[in-house]
């Protein structure tokens, strides 16, 4: 038996691979992949030294944890034929939208697990908020969290907020890079070059949440620290609060939730 196999092996399904080797104690050959496009398991196959099969019923019958890792679009097809063999099983569903009632149509005695990283999943760096079906133990839960957390940071909540983490969290990378470019080109205006501008961009952005969580103070209480009374800061900042940033993001988170709502209906 393998520890863990996981269905459909592409951009997520390998980033929570790589987590799952470089930061738990589980190993290469404890994993089973599947995946229906043969090019990419033997890249996988070579570059882990993973298990590999093209029969996700094999996988099915052959894991204690089933990580599905394919498109929403996919679902019945792939959990039909092997939602029998999931019978008091975890099984971890990474689809988007999906909720854990529909997933139980397939696999009606599996444990089942939602959740919803974001991209920096790929640099072990995912935001990822995760829900619990009804009849998970708390031991479970701890191994599932630990597993979760060896590709970023986790948050539980009812499932009735998975919509909310994907307008903030899984949208989210995309208003941080629409921010980080907004302020390259600010510095562009300024004349410093784009590549000059984008490292200060980025490294300030990533230095200044790096201090968030080391200090674990309030934003609030760090934006003080570096505004100054009647410094550049609180001119700078001025402008942002005529640009109604807080009201703009506000707005996208919100849009982006009633979207995702829209589509798992
Ligand atoms: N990327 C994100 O930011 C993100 C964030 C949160 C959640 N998600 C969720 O993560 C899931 C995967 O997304 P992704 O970006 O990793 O997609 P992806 O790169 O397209 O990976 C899906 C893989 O599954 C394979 N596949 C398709 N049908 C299969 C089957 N019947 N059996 C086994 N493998 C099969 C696909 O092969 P083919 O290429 O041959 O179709 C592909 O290699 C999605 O449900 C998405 O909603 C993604």
């Amino acid at each position: 038996m393998f520890k863990i196999g996981i269905i459909g092996i592409g951009n997520m399904g390998e980033a929570i691979l790589k987590g799952i080797l470089s930061k738990t104690n589980i190993n290469p050959d404890e994993i089973i992949v599947s995946d229906t496009n043969s090019q990419r398991l033997e890249y996988i196959i070579n570059k882990y030294s993973v298990a590999a099969t093209d029969n996700n019923v094999r996988l099915a019958k052959l894991s204690n944890v089933v990580i599905l890792s394919v498109k929403p679009k996919d679902l019945e097809s792939v959990l039909s034929p092997i939602g029998v063999f999931l019978n008091q099983k975890i099984l971890i569903s990474v689809l988007a939208g999906i909720k854990i009632s529909k997933i139980k149509q397939f696999a009606e005695n599996a444990k089942v697990v939602r959740i919803m990283p974001n991209t920096p999943a790929m640099v072990g760096e995912s935001a990822t908020g995760v829900c619990f079906d009804g009849n998970i133990s708390g031991e479970e839960k701890q191994w599932i969290l630990k597993l979760l957390n060896s590709f970023g940071k986790t948050v539980v909540v009812e499932e009735s907020l998975m919509d909310a983490i994907t307008g903030l969290s899984g949208s989210g990378p995309a208003y941080v890079l629409a921010f980080i470019d907004s302020l390259a080109q600010a510095g562009v205006k300024q004349g410093l070059s784009y590549n000059q501008a984008l490292e200060l961009a980025t490294q300030t952005v990533f230095g200044t949440a790096k201090m968030l969580m080391e200090t674990k103070e309030h934003p609030a209480v760090l934006r003080d620290k570096v505004t100054s009374p009647a410094g550049t800061t609180i001119y700078g900042l001025h402008q942002l609060e005529k640009g109604k940033l807080k009201d703009t993001v506000m707005n996208a988170v919100e849009s982006a939730t009633q979207r995702s709502k829209e589509l798992s209906e």
